[in-house]
C-alpha cells in the first residue's frame, strides 16, 4: 500500500524525527474528550455550532492551551482564530495548519477538531523539544465549516481566500433568525483581548489534519490517507411558495400547497439524480414548513439540496438539473432556487503529498492516496497557497454521527506526520 514510497525527493533529518517522539497520544486522546462536552449532547455526540456558547467556550479552553505553549492568538473579522509561534525570521509567510472546531448538530468528537487538537500537540512537541525553526507557524480554527448554523459552509477559510466578501454574508440568519453578524459580535464581546488582523497574514503553504470520514483506510488496513483533492459540491435551496388555508375546509382541488408541491420537486429530483455507478451523492437534509401547523395547508416550504461529484462536467449536469426540475413539477405554487454554495473539485499540491507521504514513510507508517468526500477548508486555500490534507482512520467510517470514533494510535500517527510535514515546512 506504499505507492508513493519511492518517489520522493525529500529526506527529513533525524533531529526532526526525535521532535516526533515528543507527540504525547495520551494527552491528545484527553484533550479530545475534554473538547466533546463543549456542546455534548450525550452519547458520544456534540452539537457545537459556529459562533455558539458552547464553541465559544471550546475557543477558551483551547486559547488557555495555545498560552501554555507561548503561542499568541489573533482573530479576523470573520472570526477565524489564528495561534501563532514565531520563528527565527519573522519576514517570512507563515506554514498554516488547521482546521474548524464547529459540528453537525448530531455530530461527533472527531470531525474538524482533531485537525486543531493535532496541530496543537506537534507546537507542543516543537515548545518541548526547543527546536529553532526558520519560519513562523500558526495553528488556525476557521469560523463556520459545516454550515449548518449559517450558510455556505467552509465560510471563514473561504473569506481568508478572498472567494467572497464578509459583506456578502454577514445578514444571513441561522433558524432563530440570529444574523452573522450578531453573532460574530458575541465573540467579539467574549474575546475582547485578540487582536483583529484587518488583513490576512501572508502564509506559504498550509497542511490540514483530518479523520477520513469513511471506511476505506480502515478497510484496508492504511494508516495514512495522503489525500489528493476533494470532489466539488453544489448547495441549494428552494423555496415552495403557496398560501395557507384551512385543512378541514379547504377543497384539494382549491389548495395552493407547498408541502404537497415541495414533495412532488423532490420526487422529481431523486428520478434525476441517477448514477449507475453510485458515484453522485444528491441529499435533501433540511425541509422546513410554515406555519407548521397540524390543521393548516403549509403555505411555504424551504428545503436544501447537497450535490456532490469529483468531476466538474458531470456536477455541472446534474447541478443544471434542480431548477429546471423544481420548476417543471410545481402547478399551484411558486418555486424559488437559490445556490449557496459551489466548491469546484479540487486537487492539492503534489510536492505536498510528496512531502507527507516521505514523512509517514520516515516514521514508517504505511500510506495511500485517497479523494476526499467531504469538503474542507483546505479546498479554499488550495486556491491561494501549496495544499495539503492528511487523513486517519475512523471506525466504519462513520461521521457527522455521535457514534463517530477513532483509534487514539491512530490519531497520534496522524499528529507525528503532521508535525513531521511542518518541520520540513518551517525548519
Ligand atoms: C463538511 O463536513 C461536509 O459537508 O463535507
Ligand atoms: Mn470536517
Ligand atoms: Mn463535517
Amino acid at each position: 500500500m506504499n505507492d508513493i514510497k519511492n518517489t520522493i525527493p525529500y529526506i527529513l533529518s533525524s533531529d526532526f524525527l526525535n521532535v516526533t517522539s515528543k507527540i504525547s497520544e495520551e494527552l491528545l486522546w484527553a484533550r479530545h474528550m475534554v473538547m466533546s462536552e463543549f456542546g455534548s449532547i450525550g452519547g458520544g455526540g456534540v452539537n457545537r455550532q459556529a459562533l455558539s456558547v458552547a464553541e465559544f467556550d471550546a475557543r477558551k479552553k483551547l486559547l488557555e492551551w495555545a498560552n501554555e505553549i507561548n503561542l499568541v492568538g489573533y482573530t479576523d473579522a470573520i472570526g477565524n482564530l489564528f495561534l501563532r509561534r514565531e520563528g527565527e525570521d519573522k519576514t517570512l509567510p507563515a506554514v498554516m495548519t488547521g482546521s474548524h472546531i464547529d459540528t453537525q448538530p448530531m455530530g461527533g468528537r472527531f470531525d474538524g477538531i482533531y485537525g486543531i487538537l493535532a496541530g496543537l500537540e506537534a507546537l507542543r512537541a516543537i515548545d518541548v523539544s526547543g527546536i529553532k525553526l526558520n519560519r513562523s507557524i500558526e495553528l488556525v480554527v476557521w469560523t463556520n465549516e459545516e454550515g449548518s448554523r449559517f450558510s455556505p459552509g467552509a465560510m471563514g477559510s473561504a473569506i481568508f481566500s478572498g472567494y467572497y466578501n464578509i459583506n456578502e454574508v454577514c445578514e444571513n440568519k441561522d433558524d432563530q433568525g440570529i444574523t452573522l453578524r450578531d453573532a460574530l459580535s458575541n465573540l467579539s464581546n467574549k474575546f475582547p483581548e485578540l487582536v483583529i488582523r484587518e488583513t490576512p497574514s501572508p502564509i506559504s503553504c498550509y497542511l490540514e489534519a483530518h479523520i477520513e470520514q469513511g471506511p476505506i483506510l480502515e478497510n484496508t488496513g492504511v494508516s495514512i490517507g495522503v489525500v489528493t483533492g476533494v470532489q466539488g459540491c453544489r448547495w441549494y435551496t428552494v423555496e415552495v411558495i403557496g398560501e395557507t388555508a384551512h385543512a378541514g375546509t379547504t377543497p384539494i382541488t382549491h389548495r395552493r400547497d407547498a408541502v404537497r408541491e415541495a414533495v412532488e420537486c423532490i420526487k422529481a429530483l431523486q428520478e434525476v439524480m441517477r448514477d449507475e455507478l453510485d458515484i453522485l451523492r444528491f441529499t435533501v437534509g433540511r425541509f422546513n414548513v410554515t406555519p407548521g401547523s397540524i390543521n393548516s395547508v403549509a403555505s411555504r416550504v424551504i428545503f436544501t439540496i447537497d450535490i456532490r461529484h469529483p468531476e466538474s462536467t458531470t456536477l455541472e449536469h446534474f447541478s443544471d438539473l434542480v431548477e429546471k426540475t423544481c420548476k417543471s413539477v410545481v402547478l399551484t405554487c411558486e418555486v424559488i432556487v437559490v445556490e449557496t454554495l459551489s466548491h469546484s473539485p479540487s486537487s492539492f499540491d503534489q510536492a505536498l503529498l510528496n512531502l507527507i507521504g516521505t514523512a509517514a514513510n520516515n516514521l514508517e507508517l504505511s500510506t495511500m492516496k485517497i479523494t476526499s468526500g467531504a469538503f474542507h477548508d483546505a479546498q479554499n486555500l488550495n486556491n491561494i497557497s501549496p495544499t495539503g490534507m492528511i487523513f486517519v482512520p475512523c471506525e466504519r467510517g462513520i461521521s457527522h454521527n455521535p457514534a463517530e470514533n477513532a483509534k487514539s494510535e491512530d490519531l497520534a500517527n496522524g499528529a507525528r506526520v503532521l508535525l513531521l510535514s511542518l518541520l520540513r515546512l518551517a525548519g
